[in-house]
Order: structure tokens, then sequence, then C-alpha cells
């Protein structure tokens, strides 16, 4: 079957359009969301973590979705559709794992649901804002995605709000980018570490936090002796919730086939080559907002 704002032919299982059957490259995003589907979602929660991270990216405005046709790239568990689909008109919303089957705002009656890569996508109809949170370092070709984004919104009226992992300072030296991730990606399964992190979650945090706090509270020098994430100081969570958060962004830092992170300065420069303008900016969460003219 088509759909209005694809050229697209699609499947259709289990009330999703598909375009991709395989996972591809994110298989492991489809297991992680699968099995911790809840952790990040605000109505399941009874936390407004989400809702306020989207706020943040649509840079203090969640009000621009109303009445607006929305494409999310990159969708993940739903913890942003579920909001999305409050204010926008319709949500149309992209994941290229099996985490499509299993998100949070599926029974919504303006989501529509795709499995595809994006960048496989043929647009038709243009969308009035598109969104993409956390997934564009996860794909082969950052800066080939980031173009491609902006072929799916209206020129002058249409805007893209994304963002991507920053360049760490010392570059792809960071112990996550020259060690941990091709050790663990080499050596030990998804799985493995999955049981491992569940089991000895606790006492990970507690060495690392102990670490933290013998080298003043670096997270650089943490980070590098225990790759395991920790929000505590960063959000809002009880000790529960830390833990979870840390098994869940840890397989998602480590096992993600890709991640390449871009500086702010390289995103920009991208942008302004190819005749794309910026509109709006934060540096330090490298969060972006573009617009491209008729
Ligand atoms: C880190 S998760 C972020 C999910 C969600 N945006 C969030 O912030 O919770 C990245 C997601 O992007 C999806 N993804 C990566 N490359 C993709 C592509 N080329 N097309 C569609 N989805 C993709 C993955 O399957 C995964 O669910």
């Amino acid at each position: 079957m088509k759909i209005d704002f694809f050229n697209n032919e699609f499947d259709i299982s289990q009330e999703v359009l598909i375009l991709d059957k395989s996972d591809g490259h994110v298989s492991n995003f489809g297991k992680q969301w699968e099995e911790y589907v809840d952790v990040q979602v605000d109505s399941k929660n009874n936390f407004d973590i989400s809702k306020e991270y989207l706020e943040d990216l649509l840079f203090g405005n969640l009000d621009i979705l109303k009445g607006k046709n929305v494409l999310e790239v990159g969708s993940g568990a739903g913890r942003f559709t579920e909001h999305i689909c409050k204010y926008a008109d319709r949500c149309v919303s992209v994941d290229l794992s099996s985490a499509i089957f299993h998100n949070v705002a599926a029974s919504e009656k303006n989501v529509t649901r795709i499995k595809a890569d994006f960048l496989k996508l043929d647009p038709k109809e243009k969308f009035d804002v598109v969104i993409c949170r956390g997934v564009l370092q996860h794909t082969p070709d950052p800066k080939k995605s980031i173009l491609k984004l902006h072929d799916f919104i209206s020129p002058d009226v249409g805007r893209v709000y994304f963002d991507i992992y920053p360049m760490p300072k010392v570059g792809k030296l960071h112990p996550k980018y020259c060690f941990w991730r091709p050790l663990f990606k080499t050596f030990i399964s998804y799985e493995s570490c999955n049981d491992f992190l569940k089991r000895h979650i606790k006492s990970l945090l507690k060495i690392k936090r102990t670490i933290k706090k013998m080298m003043f509270g670096s997270d650089f020098l943490s980070d590098s002796f225990i790759p395991v994430w920790d929000y505590k100081g960063k959000i809002d969570l009880d000790n529960d919730q830390l833990e979870i958060w840390a098994i869940l962004d840890t397989l998602d830092g480590l096992y993600a086939q890709f991640d390449y992170p871009m500086s702010n300065k390289s995103v920009t420069s991208l942008i302004n080559q190819n005749g794309i303008d910026l509109q709006q900016t934060d540096k330090t969460r490298n969060f972006f907002k573009t617009s491209v003219s008729a």
C-alpha cells in the first residue's frame, strides 16, 4: 500500500507499514527497546523527563507542533511519540528496528508507524516538522543523514529539529571509542553483557561513583575505568530508575553498530555548505533547528 507522504510501496504487518523487513544495522535497538520499552516513557513512570527533553529539543516551545504534520525519525520505544501526537495533527513515526512494533503510542489514532531506513523513504507530500533525536550518530554516514532530513520538509515554512552526539574533547581517542566499544563488540555478546549488567549494576555504579570522587568528580576519568552510564546528579531519578537507565544506556552506547559523533562546528559547516538555514543551535547539547529556502 501507499500513503500520502511517500512514493514508496509498503507492506503491512501488525498495523505497521513495512519497507525494511530486516532490522539491518540496528538489531541491538530492536532487542533493547523490546525489553526496556517503558524505562524512559513518562506515562509509565509518573515523570516528565521525556516531555521536558522534547521541549528543550524544540527550543522551548511544544506548541509549534499544534496542528502540524510531524515526521519523527528513529522513534525507538516512543518516549517522544506519546507527546508529539498530543499536539500534532498527525505523527508519522519511522524506525528501522523492530522497536516500531513496541512504540508506546501505537494505539493513538493520529500516529502512523513505519518500519524503514529513513534514507530509503522517497518523499511526496512534505511535512511541517521533522524531529530526529538520538539517531544520527547511529547511521553509517551522519552527514548524508543530516542532509536527507531536509528532503522531507516544505521549503520556507518547514522546520527540522535534530541532535547528534557531540564529539568528545579528545575525539575518537575517548576510551568509549578506542577501547570499550571495540572490546565489547568483539568479545562479549549483547545478551551476555545485558545479563552481567542486570546482575552487577549496583556494584558497578558504586565502584564508578567511588572512582569519580577520587578523580575530583571527573566524568571522563570515571568513564575511562567503568564504561557504565550514570545519571546520578544529572537527571532526577530514584535508585531503581538510575540502575535501569544505566543498563539501557550502557547497552545503547556499547552495542550500536555505528557511533559517529560530530562537533557543533562540523554540523554547522555542513549545513552552511549545503544551503540549509540554521535557525537556532544549542552548542552544549548539540541541538539544531533548521529550514530550507524555496
Ligand atoms: C538511541 S535510539 C533513540 C530513540 C528515540 N529517538 C529516543 O530518543 O528514545 C536510536 C533509534 O534510531 C533508530 N535508527 C537508527 N538508524 C536508523 C535509520 N537509518 N532509519 C530509521 N531508524 C533508525 C534505531 O533503530 C533506534 O531505535
